[in-house]
């Protein structure tokens, strides 16, 4: 049964699991059935937007300047959204190639609250990229906390698995509500045997399959297009299936 309703999902998950592609795959999804879709990049270590937009222009836009405002108001969050040529109904905003920690003045666990408040009357769907490192990201860490769904994505190695014993105390708090979180084995290789894995990670709801085009797209920053191939057909039904269960997509 579709949820209908819920607005905010954070895709958080090991280092590398694909949590970027699939935060981009699942807004590209959703767009296919015109919805409006924020997608939030927070990693302020290694900025996602230079890694997946495809721009003549230097971007202007920065979530830094939304954070680091004396208030957030929707129009801040409008001019700060980037909006990539192909695809009308996706808005990002992140951090700005070159940019870092020293780059914005702190903020406040309120003001990423607010940001994601306000997000929900600016797109009909909100899709969070959270950092893998929480200590580093104060709007990662509200995301877990404010979304109305977490996709939890574990890698198919044992630095996945290692991953998780650390972080997940971090989030044990029952604000967190770590128990609902969805859990997607990512990235799995046709030949790997992920049973292990899936077990480490004491269960998953979904496996994304391992996509040579996706590592494709990925370097031509180009993963708003849609896949080719057999292979990919596994891997689309899969995030079609997320998206229909978090935000009734369909
Ligand atoms: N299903 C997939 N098939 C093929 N390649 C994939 C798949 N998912 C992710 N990748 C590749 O894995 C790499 C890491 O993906 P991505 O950057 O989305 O991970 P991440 O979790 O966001 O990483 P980080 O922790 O650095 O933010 C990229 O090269 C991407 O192309
Ligand atoms: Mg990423």
């Amino acid at each position: 049964m579709p949820n209908k309703g819920k607005q905010i999902l954070a895709v958080w998950g090991s280092p590398s699991s694909g949590k970027t592609v699939t935060a981009v795959k699942i807004a590209r999804e959703l767009s296919l059935n015109r919805k409006n879709v924020a997608v939030v990049f927070c990693d302020g270590v290694c900025p996602a937007l230079p890694t997946v937009l495809k721009t003549k222009k230097p971007v202007e836009g920065s979530l830094g300047e939304v954070l680091s405002a004396p208030s957030v108001t929707q129009e801040l969050i409008l001019k700060n959204c980037v909006c990539p040529a192909k695809n009308p109904y996706i808005s990002f905003l992140g951090y700005k190639a070159g940019e870092n920690v020293f780059t914005y003045a702190d903020y406040a666990k309120e003001r990423a609250v607010d940001l994601l408040v306000l997000l929900r009357h600016v797109a009909d769907c909100v899709v969070v990229d959270c950092a893998s490192s929480l200590t580093d990201s104060i709007l990662s860490t509200a995301a877990l906390e404010v979304a109305d769904a977490v996709l939890r994505l574990g890698s198919c190695d044992l630095k996945g698995v290692s991953y998780f014993m650390s972080s997940l105390p971090l989030i044990a708090d029952r604000r967190f509500k770590p128990e609902k979180h969805i859990k997607v084995l990512s990235n799995v290789k046709s030949r790997q045997d992920s049973g292990g894995y899936e077990n480490a990670y004491g269960g998953v709801s979904y496996k994304l399959p391992h996509v040579d085009d996706i590592e494709e797209q990925f370097y031509s920053l180009s993963l708003l297009d849609g896949l080719p191939g057999k292979e990919a057909k596994e891997y689309e039904f899969v995030i079609r299936e997320i998206a229909e269960g978090v935000f009734g997509n369909g």
